[in-house]
């Protein structure tokens, strides 16, 4: 166990807010034993890589930050295999590995940042794949007794940005380590999210394999999205909206070219960011915070801003989208008050 004690939460965030906090770290299930029993309360947040989280104040209480590493092989049979990870190993890394073994499943969530813990947390997704696709199950520590329990993907109930993590066993567990089910052969290739065919083609490969799928997803990504070593950001803000399929017409109507996917029989998924930039927001800036002028649904700091700055722009786009569309946005990133 390392205690850091109280420091600048900084470089524990990627939208790069410096407020100051109070850390402890572990690397095992016997430091995050220590941790809590020297703790009368428990964690005020529990931290991987911050990259999905806003400081719009310090947290109220000790920040136990994930450092439990190590990936591992624990099973195979002719077409897949298990793969075991610490919640501590950084994704992106994580994925690489895996792809110079020739293990298929992760090359569409490349280069996403943040550790492996957080995977499970909102069901992170990109370019038509989500975690739940490959997930086979995690270990996770209940703070009140540091019993260890077993969730399965069902048993995780994860849908569009959401497990149970975030929902009825909010702050309730610490993710120790997750297993993933990936394949070793005949990999099913996920080639129709947006750009990545023309992509792809740009790239003039004619016979997509895994590995490439992951190059053109990078280079996507590296052409819309800000790295948050330059521009703090915590990826995208505010979730896709998913609404009935009459307000959804109703809207197309009003607005013909509105983007919209159908999600499931009653359901309609919108694009945040094709409203907040038909709204006038893409590229706006209110003193250091500002909305991303490649990306709308991305909220940048650039340089000094405070939580509470990005939080009032944020809300401020909130109102406007209400407004103009009677669409709440909900925000996607953790917000700590
Ligand atoms: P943190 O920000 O540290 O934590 C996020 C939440 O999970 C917090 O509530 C925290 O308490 C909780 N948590 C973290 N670790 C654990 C644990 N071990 N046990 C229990 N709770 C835990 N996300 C996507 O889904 N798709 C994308 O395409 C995508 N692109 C992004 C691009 C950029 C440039 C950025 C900055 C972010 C992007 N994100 C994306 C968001 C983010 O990277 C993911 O949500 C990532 O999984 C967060 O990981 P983290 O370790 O940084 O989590
Ligand atoms: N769009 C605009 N203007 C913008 C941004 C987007 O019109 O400024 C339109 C695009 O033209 C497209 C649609 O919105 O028609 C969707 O855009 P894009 O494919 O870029 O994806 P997104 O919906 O903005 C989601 C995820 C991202 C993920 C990408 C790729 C959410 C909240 N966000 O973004 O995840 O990387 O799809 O799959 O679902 C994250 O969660 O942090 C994140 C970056």
């Amino acid at each position: 166990m390392s205690v850091l004690g109280t420091v600048s939460l900084r470089n524990f965030n990627t939208f790069g807010i410096d407020l100051q906090g109070n850390v402890a770290s572990f690397n095992s299930i016997d430091e995050l034993d220590s941790i809590r029993q020297s703790n009368a309360e428990p964690p005020a947040l529990v931290l991987g890589g911050g990259s999905n989280i806003l400081f719009v104040n310090p947290p109220k209480g000790w920040i136990w930050k994930n450092e439990i590493m190590g990936i591992h092989k624990i099973n195979e049979s002719n077409e897949h295999v298990y793969v075991n990870v610490g919640a501590g190993e950084e994704w992106h890394p994580f994925v690489l590995q895996c792809l110079k073994n020739d293990w298929g499943g992760l090359e569409n969530l490349s280069l996403i940042p943040g550790r492996v813990g957080a995977s499970p947390m909102q069901n992170i997704g990109a370019y038509g794949v989500e975690i739940k696709d490959v997930f086979h199950s995690l270990r996770a520590y209940r703070i009140e007794d540091g019993s260890i329990e077993t969730f399965s993907n069902a048993e995780c109930r994860f849908g569009y940005r959401e497990s149970v993590f975030k929902q009825a066993y909010k702050n309730k567990y610490i993710i120790l380590d997750v297993t993933y089910k990936l394949t070793r052969q005949k990999h099913t290739l996920h080639l129709d999210y947006g750009d990545i065919r023309k992509e792809l083609e740009h790239m003039h490969v004619q016979k997509p394999n895994i590995q490439a799928v992951s190059e053109a997803v990078c280079s996507i990504r590296k052409s819309k999205l800000p790295d948050p070593v330059v521009l703090g950001n915590a990826g995208s803000f505010f979730k896709n909206p998913v609404i009935s399929k009459d307000k959804a017409a109703e809207l197309l109507e009003q607005f013909p070219g509105m983007p919209q996917h159908v999600t499931g029989n009653e359901t309609v998924k919108l694009a945040a960011g094709w409203l907040i930039e038909k709204a006038g927001w893409k590229g706006a800036r209110r003193g250091e915070a500002g909305v991303h002028e490649k990306q709308a649904l991305v909220l940048v700091n650039y340089g000094t801003a405070t939580g509470k700055e990005i939080w009032n722009l944020s809300e401020e786009i909130v109102l406007d989208i209400q407004s103009k569309f009677g669409i709440e946005l909900e925000r996607e990133v953790n917000i700590i008050e």
